[in-house]
């Protein structure tokens, strides 16, 4: 599966496991669940005990096991009514057909039934029983009126079964519950960005990392740019609610959740997909990508045989992509970059103004310590004059962190564009 499991911050889950022969899977949950970034707790059922110790989800999950409803002491740590406030989820697994009974009569005699009825997260079942049992018409009533009540329910896998029948009632891989309680968790975080998100509505195209000039079949140019400033913009771009195009040299860099990937060589393919990326509509264009100056200026058919002591390459200029763009009549909000070794703000601002830029970034690529190749970076951002706003400083932080604060930094300058708009 190609989902990042690795991106919900401080959500809490509640494992509740009741007593089946699948109750060892979901020590695994643990670690998968904790793995996706999820705080976890466990519950146990009375019947879960014979199957696996407390011990285990203690270690697994770092946090002490919840087993009675009415212990002093868990009490004193964190009563049921509070462990129920505190899930975000509520997930059972595996669920046994007792349980399931229990949940759909509304009993509340142990610490899971009374959880079920006291919190106000989703509930998700994951029940995983004998086939027969599963089949059992009270069964499949009982999980009706789970279903009426929005209790959501990961179907049983078929197969062979620990008691030997072969059929409908295998818990699923624990990956699998994972990996659908993660994607959940996105949807659930999607929906509210693209609703509240700071870019909510916007369509950002991106340009990022080098481009690849040819200089015959075997050989080319380019620069030692990663790629990992446009990515990271990428992210934060569409974790604030944005529609995004990632228009990509190549770079080795997995490509963010939920972000389009355009793969490209040369400065040329970048510059026709920006163009086409245009007509698709787009309100925010970012270019973070290294473009090559020059390319070769005639490509070799075939590779170019060693042959004297020097060798002379002709090169013509590529076209200014950004610049392209924003000559364009309708152009989108434009923010350039700069990597500068010397007289940073001088040459930032004169491009800012020669590109014709709404916006720009731009930092001190002779600092060993952040720029290129670099996880961290710091930099001085610049808008044009009728944004009347002030240079930004971003002191040295992650790029995930830089580019969070240049999508409101994006945000506040469009917030201005279409301030100034309405009065014309
Ligand atoms: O290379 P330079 O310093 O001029 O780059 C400044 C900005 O212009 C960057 O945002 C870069 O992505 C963009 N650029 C471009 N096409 C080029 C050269 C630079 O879009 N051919």
């Amino acid at each position: 599966m190609s989902f990042d499991l690795s991106v919900i911050p401080n959500k809490n889950i509640v494992l509740a496991v009741t007593g089946g022969i699948a109750a060892y899977k979901s020590a695994i949950l643990v670690r998968r669940l904790k793995d996706a970034g999820f705080n976890v707790r466990v519950v146990m059922t009375k019947g879960a005990l014979a199957f696996i110790t407390p011990l285990t989800f203690q270690a697994l999950s770092g946090n002490p096991v919840h087993i009675e409803l009415l212990d002093p002491e868990a009490e004193a740590g964190m009563g049921h009514i509070e462990l129920a406030r505190w899930a975000d989820l509520l997930l059972v697994a595996p669920a046994t057909c007792d349980i399931l009974a229990k949940f759909a009569a509304g009993l509340a005699d142990d610490l899971l039934s009374t959880l079920y009825l006291a919190t106000k997260a989703p509930v998700w079942v994951v029940p995983a029983m004998n086939q027969q049992m599963w089949a059992a018409k009270a069964t499949q009533r009982n999980l009706a009126t789970l279903v009426e009540d929005q209790v959501h329910v990961i179907m049983p896998d078929a197969g062979s079964q620990a008691c030997g029948d072969v059929g409908l009632g295998r818990m699923p891989e624990p990956e699998s519950i994972a990996y659908q309680v993660t994607a959940y968790f996105h949807q659930a975080q999607r929906a509210i960005a693209e609703k509240f998100g700071l870019l909510a509505g916007k369509n950002v195209v991106i340009t990022a990392g080098p481009t690849r000039e040819a200089i015959d079949p075997v050989r080319y140019i380019s620069n030692h740019s990663t790629g990992k400033m446009g990515f990271a913009l990428a992210a934060a771009c569409y974790a604030a609610g944005a529609k995004v195009t990632l228009i990509a040299g190549p770079v080795s860099l997995d490509t963010p959740n939920g972000v389009r990937r355009i793969n490209v060589q040369s400065a040329l393919q970048m510059l026709d997909c920006s163009l086409e990326m245009l007509k698709e509509g787009c309100d925010v264009f970012i270019a973070t990508a290294a473009v090559a100056d020059y390319r070769v200026a005639q490509v070799a058919e075939h590779k170019i045989k060693k042959s004297g002591d020097e060798l002379d390459v002709a090169l013509i200029k590529n076209p200014d992509i950004v610049a392209t763009i924003a000559q364009q009549t309708k152009r989108p909000f434009m923010v350039g970059f700069a990597a500068e070794t010397r007289n940073v703000e001088e040459y930032a601002t004169g491009k800012l103004l020669a590109k014709k830029l709404d916006m720009i970034a731009c930092n001190d690529v002779s600092r060993t310590d952040i720029g290129f190749a670099s996880d961290q970076n710091a930099m001085t951002v610049f808008f044009a004059e009728q944004y009347h706003m002030d240079k930004q400083n971003l002191e040295k932080a992650s790029k995930q962190i830089i580019a969070q604060q240049l999508v409101e930094a994006i945000h506040e300058a469009l917030h201005i564009q279409s301030d100034n708009d309405e009065q014309f």
